[in-house]
């Protein structure tokens, strides 16, 4: 996919741990055209300076050959981040992104993730040793949250990003006491641009083709539009967003069967996949028609054949729709 494909704007895919790893790029971008960039979902790097065999499967550059992939990591230690970093553009990779939004409790209880952002000195700290080691021009950037519990954290925040050389923000416009609920603070955000001296990135509840346009609109100088959960309602979305066609019907059901064929593959277990299959269809039911009974009898199935007698109804059934409903906000609270 060009880079100038939505004004010159790069639209990108958000991580997201168990939806976004490789099966998914790798199928994708070849069914809908893929995207300027997928993020990997969060990799720990460990004290001992060597990616797992685990984290590998994801990493390794033979899984993700013709797919631009930006690797994210999760820490606090700054050591741990550098050998990463290294390692990582050694892989081949082009930028290295380091995630200060995941709410989880037990990131957060090490101080990792948005929990990092409880604690700016030591952030301010982290990065000066980071950049001192790696130099200015490393290409390392940032998935930020605005902070931990009060909108007021986020211009701290903005005035430290903005002291070292982070090539790219990209702000997932929520506190982490938010979680993923309510409504994204775009306010915040915008009040804190004269701040903030590096490109932008926007992430946070982007649905439709006509968010995107309207998320540009808010922030014209976004350099990047990032979308997780809606491009698993409508993989199509980045396809549309460059004036190309909506999903069909039969190209969903095929991708949901490619899906399946990659995780079985990948587990090594047809009952692993068909219960990775169902997060994806707790935000694909919302590309469709009153899918309600359906997704309830789907989410039920107990095995691998109730699962595919409730995936050939919904393939004889329901109807798609030319853009999701943003239904999985309900569902959220
Ligand atoms: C299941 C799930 C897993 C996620 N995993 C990650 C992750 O590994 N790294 C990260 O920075 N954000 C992660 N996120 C957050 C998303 O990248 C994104 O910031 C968030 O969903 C808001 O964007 P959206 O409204 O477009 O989905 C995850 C979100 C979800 C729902």
């Amino acid at each position: 996919m060009s880079s100038d494909s939505f004004n010159g704007v790069r639209l990108t895919v958000a991580p997201m741990e168990g939806l976004t790893g490789y099966v998914f790029r790798r199928l994708h971008q070849s069914f809908f055209g893929g995207a300027d960039a997928y993020y990997i979902p969060f990799v720990t790097p460990t004290q001992e300076p060597r990616f797992t065999e685990r984290q590998l499967k994801d990493l390794a550059p033979s899984v993700n050959r013709g797919i631009h992939c930006v690797p994210q990591l999760l820490t606090r230690r700054p050591e741990d981040f550098v050998w990463a970093v290294r390692a990582l553009l050694d892989m081949g990779y082009d930028e290295v992104n380091l995630n200060l939004g995941c709410p989880a409790g037990t990131v957060v209880a090490k101080g990792k993730g948005s929990g990092f952002l409880r604690t700016p000195a030591e952030l301010d700290t982290f990065f000066g040793t980071v950049f001192d080691t790696l130099g200015d021009d490393i290409p390392v950037t940032v998935k930020t949250r605005l902070g931990w519990s009060e909108e007021y954290e986020f211009a701290d925040l903005a005035r430290i990003y903005s002291h070292h050389p982070i090539k790219r923000l990209i702000v997932h416009a929520r506190l982490k006491t938010d979680l993923y609920k309510g409504d994204v603070r775009l306010n915040v955000l915008q009040d804190a641009l004269p701040l903030l001296a590096m490109p932008l990135g926007v992430n946070g509840d982007i649905v439709t083709v006509a968010d995107l346009k309207a998320r540009l609109a808010a922030f014209p100088r976004s350099v990047e539009l990032m979308v997780g959960r809606s491009l698993m309602a409508d993989p199509a979305l980045f396809r549309k967003a460059r004036g190309g066609e909506a999903a069909t019907h039969d190209e969903i059901f095929a991708f949901t069967d490619a899906l399946l064929k990659g995780y079985t593959a990948a587990f090594s277990s047809l009952k692993n996949a068909v219960m990775r299959l169902k997060e994806y269809w707790f935000f694909q039911q919302f590309l469709f028609e009153n899918p309600e009974k359906h997704i309830k009898r789907l989410f039920k199935a107990r095995t691998p054949d109730d699962f595919f007698a409730a995936l050939d109804a919904m393939k004889n059934e329901l109807e798609i729709r030319p853009e999701p409903v943003y239904g999985w906000r309900k569902a959220l609270g």
